[in-house]
């Protein structure tokens, strides 16, 4: 079936001394049981492909340019991040979505851009608060799935991630049965999209406010098959318990 995943998210935080901590979940994990995937800033990916190097660990983006080369200052292609050894890139996060405007047309751009570099997608849809509270999460989470994921993926080539943009960051889990509907209603969506071998075998993974705490209890639920993890994932400490309940 599907293999699990504990994807980090390190977003803006990380300097040269933080990758001490992947030789700690390195050690901590030399061959586990589940993919895992740290994703530091842009400025440490180079040197924490060096690092997880003959490791389980790999390593990936935060996001990508739409375009491979050319007059984009401050930007970063796929190509470049595959070459310093990024198999992965995180996309669609909201946080791309609030700071930057990027549209889910955009981010199918990009995921396009990433999958023929050859990089795995972690594509990112959750709803705000206001939208779950005015009943309209399955159609919001309906509407970026269309849009955001290019007709290019495949079952090894994408991975999706539910963020509820209210989880995120603030302590708060949707209970079991929320994560679970959404879960199930995203596997349903891309078994009809994708028929039913590469909508089975898309891993979806949940991000928000996972904890060593309650990742056992979100790991039982159906249709979850793994973790996209912000601040738990930037130590060792924090983020090998959540591997382990993986495992
Ligand atoms: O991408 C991970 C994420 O947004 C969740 O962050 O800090 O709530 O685990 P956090």
């Amino acid at each position: 079936m599907r293999r699990k995943m504990a994807a980090g998210n390190w977003k803006m935080n990380g300097l040269r001394s933080s990758l001490d901590e992947l030789e700690a979940l390195a050690g901590a994990h030399p061959d586990p049981a589940c993919d895992v995937l740290i994703c530091p800033p842009a400025t440490l990916l180079a040197l924490a492909a060096d690092r997880c190097a003959g490791t389980a660990i790999r390593v990936g983006g935060q996001t990508c340019h739409m375009n491979v080369e050319g007059p984009h200052t401050g930007d970063i292609s796929a190509q470049m991040l595959r070459d310093v050894g990024a198999n992965a890139v995180i996309l669609g996060h909201s946080e791309r979505r609030a700071d930057h405007e990027e549209s889910s047309e955009d981010v199918r751009m990009l995921a396009q851009m990433a999958q023929a570099a050859g990089l795995q997608t972690i594509i990112c849809v959750g709803e705000s608060q206001f939208q779950r509270e005015a009943t309209n999460t399955l159609d919001i989470i309906g509407a970026q799935l269309s849009l955001s994921i290019p007709d290019s993926s495949t079952g090894e080539n994408l991975v999706v991630a539910y963020e509820p943009i209210w989880a995120i960051g603030t302590g708060q889990v949707p209970t079991s049965d929320q994560i679970g509907e959404v879960h199930d209603f995203i596997r349903a969506r891309l078994e009809q999209r994708f028929g039913f071998g590469v909508g089975k075998s898309v891993r979806l993974l949940y991000g928000g406010s996972v904890k060593a705490a309650n990742a056992q209890e979100i790991f039982d639920i159906s249709n979850v098959d793994g973790a996209l993890v912000g601040g738990a994932s930037l130590s060792a400490k924090d983020f090998s318990p959540i591997i382990a309940a993986l495992e």
